[in-house]
């Protein structure tokens, strides 16, 4: 049995879960092209997005506080040509208290990393650090989910900490064995926290269990003018907030807010 957040088994699944989730990366892409360089992705996990942006030419540091998430970018990083290679630094670190000594022109944080944030101490650190490390008029861009559709939309249900199968079911690469998902989420709506426990039961041929991995997590759900107020609170001018990765508004059925930051110059 083994506890783990982002530990050595979401580390090894991680690719495999998103592999269809790319919808983000030409967005993400675009404007790291467009800023200038280096690139900073805080949260930047196995280089989901890291590494098609250095694939693009740029020049990109990715920081996270997972070992094991970083370990697995490292790898996919030392795959590729040395010229891609040598476009990407990784560093281990907490966004909450990183200190690089460098200025960006662009900050990214990928894919609801922000919601690991929990408290309103913790959002400010961040940011706090996210501004220090930005060039006057570099720009912090960061997508998290929309709490009103999707995930967090069980919050009001009494029957969201049932412990459940998700449908979703994928080969541990290591040792080929199928591996199931079952998850129950509880909800703070004081504090506006998601505790969730997920269970990956590893099975065998004759669907006997052969091990089961757990993960414990908390996340922070944000309503759109509660980050805005944050960011314009740190100073930040907000240039844009959308409801999609093609710049298109936010509208009732959105599924994420993609905020889009300004350090003023
Ligand atoms: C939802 S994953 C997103 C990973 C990646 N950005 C992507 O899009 O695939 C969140 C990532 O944030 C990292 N993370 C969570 N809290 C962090 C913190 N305080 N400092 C740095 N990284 C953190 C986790 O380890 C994890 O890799």
């Amino acid at each position: 049995m083994c506890h783990s957040d982002y530990g050595i088994e979401m580390a090894t699944f991680w690719d495999l879960l998103y592999k269809d989730r790319t919808i983000d990366i030409p967005f993400y892409v675009e404007l790291a092209k467009e800023s200038s360089p280096p690139v900073l992705e805080l949260g930047c996990g196995t280089g989901r997005v890291l590494i098609p942006i250095a694939k693009e030419g740029v020049n990109i540091i990715g920081c996270d506080n997972s070992p094991n998430m970083l370990c697995v970018a490292q790898d996919k990083a030392d795959a590729l040509s040395p010229s891609i290679r040598e476009k990407i630094r990784l560093i281990e670190s907490d966004m909450r208290n990183i200190n690089l000594g460098e200025r960006f022109g662009l900050i990214v944080m990928a894919f609801n990393s922000f919601s690991y944030l929990l408290t309103l101490v913790e959002q400010k650190n961040a940011l706090e650090k996210v501004f220090d490390h930005l060039q006057k008029g570099g720009r912090f861009v960061f997508d998290i989910l929309n709490p009103e559709q999707g995930r967090y939309t069980d919050r009001h249900s009494g029957t969201a900490s049932f412990l459940k199968l998700s449908g979703r079911e994928w080969k541990n690469p290591n040792t080929g064995n199928r591996v199931v998902e079952w998850f129950s989420r509880s909800y703070n709506l004081a504090d506006q926290v998601m505790h969730e426990i997920q269970i990956w039961e590893e099975a065998a041929i004759d669907n006997t269990s052969l091990k089961r991995y757990y993960r414990d997590r908390r996340q922070r759900y944000f309503f759109r003018y509660e980050v805005e107020h944050l960011l314009e609170n740190i100073g930040f001018a907000l240039e844009a907030v959308y409801g999609d990765f093609s710049c298109g508004p936010v509208t009732p059925t959105s599924t994420q807010f993609v905020f889009v930051a300004r350090k003023r110059s």
